[in-house]
């Protein structure tokens, strides 16, 4: 059998462009989005380039909805191969003139921002980690961001150090501690987990302005996805090559 791919917030962004890279790799991916329609006629513009495509509603924060797709990957596929956890949101925009919103940043956004880039991403991996063990090469993605890395924030010298949307940046480093704790449990299995940094890419989260096409983004995930047993645990890499945490 095919080997099947679930990625998280897939009907655009770099999540669209994975799933369509991980399809013209040979991959069964599902593509979901919070409304179910999206995820339809994402799933439909795949299967109009041949590859082979599924849908699922998904907002990875709700458990009831994470349940029901859970059930659905167990009694359509009966495992999981590839997990990419895509999905997530930057709310700190809000005030684009104050580059470090760390003073100001309200708990909502906080709470917020954690639900999507975090909790919802380690409840929906707990729940399929049955699925993907029963995978001869599970690989789990977590689409995290430069902007989660300590190391480069404390640097002065850092290109990112005058940017520090604090919510934003707290979730994908909580998110990057998920990668190395997970790594490390399931170090004597079969599954591999990573953190990916796509780059700074244009989409609808990383604005205009950004240098990098999707196609470009999605491949630093992409190359994770498909590891053999040789490649990384737990750790954080762009276009192949490692991160500072
Ligand atoms: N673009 C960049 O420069 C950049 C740089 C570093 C990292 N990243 C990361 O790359 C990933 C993809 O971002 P993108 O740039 O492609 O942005 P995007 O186009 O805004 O896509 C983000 C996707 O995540 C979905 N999403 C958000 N919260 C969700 C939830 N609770 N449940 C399900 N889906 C949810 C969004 O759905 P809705 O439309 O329904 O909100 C959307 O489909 C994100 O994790 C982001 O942090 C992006």
């Amino acid at each position: 059998m095919k080997k099947v791919a679930l990625i998280t917030g897939s009907y655009k962004g770099i999540g669209f462009e994975t799933a369509k890279q991980l399809g013209q790799n040979e991959f069964i991916v599902i593509v979901s989005a919070r409304k179910g329609k999206r995820a339809d006629e994402a799933a439909e513009r795949l299967k109009a380039e041949g590859i082979e495509a599924f849908s699922v509603k998904l907002d990875i924060t709700d458990e009831k909805e994470v349940d029901k797709a859970c059930k659905y990957i167990a009694e359509k596929f009966g495992k999981l191969d590839v997990l990419v956890n895509n999905a997530g949101i930057q709310l700190d925009n809000d005030s684009p003139n104050v580059p470090n919103s760390v003073e100001t940043v309200s708990h909502k956004i906080l709470k917020e921002t954690f639900e999507s880039n975090f909790f919802g991403v380690v409840g929906l991996t707990q729940k399929l980690l049955p699925l993907i063990v029963k995978s001869e090469q599970g690989r789990i993605v977590n689409v995290s961001s430069i902007m989660g890395s300590l190391t480069m924030h404390a640097d002065k010298t850092s290109p990112i150090f005058n940017l520090k949307p604090f919510a934003y940046d707290a979730s994908k480093t909580a998110l990057n501690q998920f990668t190395v704790h997970l790594a490390a449990a399931l170090d004597n299995t079969k599954v591999k987990v990573n953190s990916a940094h796509p780059g700074w890419v244009k989409t609808d989260l990383g604005g205009e302005n950004a240098p990098m096409t999707v196609e470009d983004g999605a491949k630093s995930i992409v190359e994770l996805c498909m590891i053999d047993e040789n490649g990384p645990n737990g750790g954080f890499f762009h276009m192949g090559k490692p991160l500072p945490w």
